[in-house]
């Protein structure tokens, strides 16, 4: 086999806030991937740091009376603390505000000038004459021209779904002060990207994308190439751009040029060759592990930047889905927003490991962590299956024969375990961990069954058949070993402890084709436990105890008669269809069953709270005889209910057991 050459990275996490499960799910995959190459015999080098420009940094440090500086090497100590807690195994953590950074962003953004790739245009924006700074969308709030809903962010209305400019607004207010913006014209820096169809479109068939970004990338292909804004006006934390005093390189332009300059610097201390992977026509491979939400950046900016400044593009884009709790986004009110500080003060981190690699495909699918499936999953696989193998026949071989194997093992389940390492390994590269764990755990099965059906227990009451028992015993440590052998990317610590127990070398892939005979064993400790579902209590407990959801005590409304709320017709529905809405980034489509072979199509504002998928077959209630109201993404027949402040705190009311379609809510 050939020795590759590999450089990895994940997505530079925002220095605004703390390591949580999203995170961990993106480390978790890449470090799995990592770990796998690693054992048979690649090089591969992981590279991450913390992406620390931009306004919410500067913010974020204003509110907390401290530099910027400061703030982001606090930040940069904790997020380093938490992946160690979790093993991922960085070869350089390092941060976007570095001296390797800055070089290598003016030098590519200087490249870019040189190719005329870069234009500047005037942009009018909102602009707060208190805080003097241009504002964001994000950061302006005001009433939808449509709809004349209060409260709407600058760029899309929650209630009716209409989409405008952030000067469309009525009354608008600056989020920061409380000022009303005023127009400002400023002189903005682009790059040219609208010139990069071409080489876009063939970049992104060439099969560096799964199949599904590939199609999504064609849409916005077709639809047309904008070129980007990549400058910020001062005051900004961040690059100055080079020849243009008060203007800021977008946080956006300088943060994957962090994965270039995290591994210069690895190449410094490590006396590696920079240019052996970065230049054109390099024969290493750069992988980039993200999330389906930054694609774009990925996909279609950062090729064009790294083709235009002569630089190679990336081998391979991997793009996974979002992590959700019991089938809802994680949420701070629920206790299921939780940081990966609060989860290892409660948790050993392989479960968590362990539960992710199960659940992973390589696709861009969202994946659910169910809290009781993650319990009863660990336990029963990891606890239940795996370890009890090894703790079944350590005991026989230590106390009845010294720790001595028997002098030669040719099972031919053994020869079972080693023929499936392609398959696996095919798994493992293409990041489809769920079913590499599935063939491991029909192994398990097979070595279990194994150990059942051979009695070692029964066998040693019987003189003559002491040195069967060995035999069974060894052949299941032999099956034990091969087992880890395979989980070793995924359970570290596991297979270390196991390697310290079996009395051996560090494992790797090589060693699935040997087996272990005549050989001592150490006295064997106990490896893993099983997960208390207390734990998983606690963590979200801590979770929720972390910050309370403001409860805002709404003013009652004035009083009705009873004739008015009568004339409201309220009926429980059943959701036969959810579905997210291209180009919406609050609602989602609702298809309601009314119990009489009628349905609705209902637009509600609950994206940010609910996953499609886990609505469809619950019962709600809705407002049927509303007046049908058209909007951008079609006519909306009726409104659902639902209560809370809004986001991802919305809660649908859902009526009690024995309700059923169609009845009326009185
Ligand atoms: N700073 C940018 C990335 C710059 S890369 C040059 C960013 N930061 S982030 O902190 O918001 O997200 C970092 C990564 O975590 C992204 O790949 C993002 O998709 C991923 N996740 C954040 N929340 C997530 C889940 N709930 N589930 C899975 N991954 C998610 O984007
Ligand atoms: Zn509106």
């Amino acid at each position: 086999m050939e020795k590759r050459r590999i450089l990895v990275t994940s997505a530079l996490p925002n220095a605004n806030g703390s390591i949580h499960l999203g995170h961990l799910m993106e480390h978790i995959q890449t470090d799995i991937w990592i770990r796998f190459q690693r054992m048979r015999g690649h090089e591969c080098i992981y590279v991450c740091a913390d992406d620390t420009h931009g306004t919410a940094t500067m913010l974020r440090a204003e509110e907390l009376g401290i530099t910027p500086e400061k703030l982001i090497e606090e930040v940069n100590a904790e997020h380093r603390s938490d992946f160690n807690g979790f093993m991922i195994s960085h070869d350089n953590y390092y941060s976007t505000h570095s001296e390797e950074n800055k070089a290598l962003s003016e030098q590519i953004y200087n490249r870019l000038v040189e190719a005329k790739q870069i234009k500047t245009r005037s942009v009018d924006q909102l602009y707060d004459p208190e805080k003097e700074m241009f504002l964001a969308d994000r950061f302006i709030v005001g009433t939808c021209p449509k709809c004349k809903t209060e409260g709407q962010y600058g760029d899309n209305c929650e209630a009716c779904g209409a989409t405008y400019d952030a000067t469309d607004l009525i009354n608008p207010v600056s989020k920061l002060s409380g000022a009303t913006p005023v127009l400002k014209e400023s002189t903005h820096y682009f790059f040219a990207l609208s010139n990069f169809t071409d080489f876009l479109t063939k970049w992104t068939r060439s099969g560096t994308l799964q199949v599904q970004v590939t199609n999504k990338l064609s849409e916005w292909l077709d639809a047309g190439l904008q070129d980007w804004d990549i400058s910020r006006d001062a005051p900004y934390f961040g690059f100055e751009i080079p020849g243009a005093p008060g203007k800021y390189f977008y946080v956006w332009l300088d943060a994957p040029i962090g994965y270039m300059a995290a591994f210069q610097k690895h190449c410094e201390a490590n006396d590696l060759i920079f240019d052996d992977f970065w230049k054109k026509d390099s024969t290493c491979e750069v992988h980039h592990f993200i999330g389906k939400d930054i694609i774009n950046f990925h996909a279609l900016f950062w090729p064009a930047m790294l083709d235009t400044a002569g630089y190679r593009t990336p081998t391979r884009v991997h793009a996974h889905g979002f992590a959700t709790i019991n089938g809802l986004k994680m949420s701070k009110s629920r206790g299921t927003f939780i940081n990966a500080r609060t989860y290892l003060d409660h948790l050993d981190p392989e479960y968590l490991r362990y539960y992710f690699a199960a659940k992973m495909s390589g696709g861009v699918d969202d994946l659910d962590i169910n809290l009781d499936d993650f319990v009863q999953r660990v336990n029963s696989d990891v606890v239940g299956k795996v370890v009890n193998i090894a703790s079944r026949c350590a005991g026989f071989i230590n106390k009845q024969f010294d720790g001595q194997l028997a002098p030669t093992s040719d099972n031919p389940i053994l020869a079972e375990f080693s023929s499936a390492s392609d398959d696996i390994a095919l798994h493992y590269e293409n990041s489809d961990y769920g079913k590499a764990l599935r063939d491991i755990m029909a192994l398990a099965d097979k070595a279990n069954q194994y150990i059942d059906e051979h009695k070692p227990w029964v066998l040693i009451k019987e003189e003559d058949k002491r040195h069967l028992v060995q035999q069974v015993c060894s052949d299941g440590l032999n099956f034990y070993r091969l087992l880890v052998t395979y989980l070793k990317p995924v359970l570290p610590r596991l297979a270390e402890k196991s390697e310290a127990f079996l009395g051996i070398a560090p494992l790797v892939w090589g060693d699935l084709d040997t087996r272990l005979t005549g050989h001592t064993i150490n006295k064997f400790k106990p490896l893993m436990t099983r997960i208390e579902p207390e734990k998983v209590a606690a963590i979200v407990n801590a979770s929720m105890a972390a910050e309370e959801p403001a409860v805002i005590a709404e003013p009652e409304s004035p009083t009705i008669e009873f004739d008015d709320f009568a004339k409201v017709d309220l009926r429980i529905v059943k959701i036969v269809k959810a579905e997210h809405v291209e180009g919406a980034d609050k609602l989602l489509q609702l298809t309601l069953d009314l119990g009489d072979d009628t349905t609705r199509n209902v637009f509600a504002g609950i994206k940010a709270a609910y996953n499609p998928e886990n609505l469809v077959g619950k019962l709600t209630v809705m407002v049927a005889n509303l007046a049908p109201r058209k909007m951008k993404f079609g006519m909306s027949e009726g409104m659902v209910l639902a209560a809370g402040p809004g986001g991802e705190e919305i809660y649908l009311l859902e009526p009690d057991n024995g309700a059923h379609p169609g009845m009326k809510v009185s």
